[in-house]
């Protein structure tokens, strides 16, 4: 081959956000949460109340989960406008349960909160590249897989920890391969502040 001497760089890249916030954590609320009254979502089970950060008894959760949110809008995306909890709800996968893919419409930054122990093995979340049909399977070699050409992506959740990505990302949860259920709260987000410019007409302000 004539070229000896190439480089490959990134354009763009796609982000996620973990961390730990056990701290804010309690049993008792480990147990209000499981205790919530849930019902039959397609295959699993979604609580009642899609609300459930606005529960006084969950409050010291709604702030960690305020303040990592807080960290992603300003060192993951820049910016100085605030992400703001919308929609929050629990999920319980039973035994074999997983969750089909989707992503979450009317929201920017979505997230899940692995609120209590996880069960083994752990079921993962698989993030997909692509957001619609493809009509040309490329799929790279298993040897020649990178962070360029992966259509897939896994991420094995841990106890107590909260998890950020673009709701526009679709994704799906593999079938609960444990004996124990697995239990989870997932919530959507959007932006309030000012967005564009007084003089550029482009003023959008969202409070
Ligand atoms: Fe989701």
């Amino acid at each position: 081959m004539a070229i000896s001497n190439y480089k490959v760089e990134p354009l763009f890249a796609e982000p996620y956000f973990r961390a730990d916030i056990s701290h804010a954590i309690s049993e008792e609320q480990r147990d209000f949460i499981k205790n919530l009254k849930m019902i039959v979502n397609r295959t699993n089970l979604i609580s009642e109340n899609l609300y459930i950060f606005d529960e006084p008894e969950l409050e010291s959760i709604k702030t960690a989960v305020q303040e990592a949110l807080d960290i992603y809008a300003t060192e993951v995306m820049g910016i100085t406008q605030t992400l703001f909890v919308t929609q929050s709800w629990s999920l319980i996968n039973h035994p074999n349960v997983g969750m089909h893919g989707h992503s979450h419409s009317n929201s920017l930054v979505s997230g899940s909160l692995y609120f209590c122990e996880m069960p083994t093995p752990t079921a993962s979340m698989v993030f997909d590249k692509h957001k619609a049909y493809q009509q040309l399977e490329l799929n790279p070699e298993k040897d020649k897989q990178n962070i360029y050409n992966t259509p897939l992506n896994i991420v094995t959740p841990r106890a107590n920890e909260i998890i950020l990505f673009s709701s526009g990302l679709q994704h799906f949860v593999e079938p609960n391969g444990s004996s124990e259920p697995r239990y989870s709260i997932a919530f959507n987000s959007f932006i309030k502040g000012k967005l564009g410019s007084y003089r550029d007409v482009s003023e959008l302000t969202l409070r």
